[in-house]
């Protein structure tokens, strides 16, 4: 599904990307985990088709990205919610932007409010949303355009504990159910093993290496010694590189 082949990516001077390869099979999910600065924002806005390659190749669904595709989605750090909007809206948006029908978005918007547990929340602004409801906002903002590839940054990051670990559930269950290939990009090491089929470890622009996790999707994954195991493994990986 997802081909990168020899990617650089620089900013003038600085090389941020270099020597990249990955291959990400459909409908599988794919963690990037590394230290700040080493290149995972970089490598999600080359995917999104957001940076322009120095060399390399970057194929998605047999097709060469050379520009924004519209099939892939993206959800940032930030969430990115249109502040003025309400949640209602702010799902509303990304679909009256591609000239769906007034019906169409009216449909998809409710069906995605229910779908985020968010349908009492449709009226206010996202000024009046809890941290892990502006999460679930901007996720379902770049779901209602039913994406084949969904792309994450540090997807909860800024959440407490408890509300990072439901923002997780959530995204293994819409993975289940809509079957997107994932690529998530985090500096957390429980969230990358249990969101990652594959975990790659990346330090200094480059792909240190991919792991397996042929424990991911287990019910109650965490409270599995096979969590802990990949845990610290993920973690002796990632203080090795430092
Ligand atoms: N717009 C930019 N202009 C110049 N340099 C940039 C730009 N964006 C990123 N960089 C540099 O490229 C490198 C990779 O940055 P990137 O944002 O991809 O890292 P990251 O792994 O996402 O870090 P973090 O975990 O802090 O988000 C860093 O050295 C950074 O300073
Ligand atoms: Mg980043």
């Amino acid at each position: 599904m997802i081909e990168i082949r020899d990617l650089e990516v620089a900013y003038d001077q600085d090389i941020a990307l270099k020597e990249l390869n990955l291959s990400v099979p459909a409908h599988s999910t794919c963690a990037v985990i590394g230290s700040s600065g080493c290149g995972k924002t970089t490598l999600l806005y080359a995917l999104a088709g957001l940076v322009r390659p120095q060399s390399g190749s970057i194929v998605i669904g047999g097709k060469s990205v050379s520009g924004i595709r519209k099939e892939t989605g993206l959800v940032l750090q930030d969430y990115g919610l249109l502040p003025w909007k309400t949640v209602r809206d702010n799902l509303a948006f990304p679909l009256k932007a591609r000239g769906f029908g007034a019906v169409e978005t009216s449909e998809r918007v409710g069906a995605m409010l229910e779908e985020l547990g968010l349908e009492s929340l449709g009226h206010r602004l996202p000024g009046e949303l809890s941290g892990g409801q502006k999460q679930r906002v901007a996720i379902g903002r770049t779901l209602v355009l039913e994406p084949d590839v969904l792309l994450m940054d540090e997807a909860s990051s800024a959440l407490d504990a408890m509300t990072k670990e439901l923002i997780q559930n959530l995204v293994l269950r819409l993975h289940r159910e809509r079957q997107f290939t994932l690529v998530l990009v985090t500096h957390n090491i429980e969230e990358a093993v249990f969101l990652g089929q594959r975990i790659l470890v990346m330090a200094d622009g480059r792909v240190q290496e991919q792991i397996d996790n042929p424990y991911f999707g287990e019910a109650d994954f965490r409270d599995h010694p096979s969590f802990f195991e990949m845990s610290l493994k993920i973690r002796r990986r990632l203080y090795e590189q430092a």
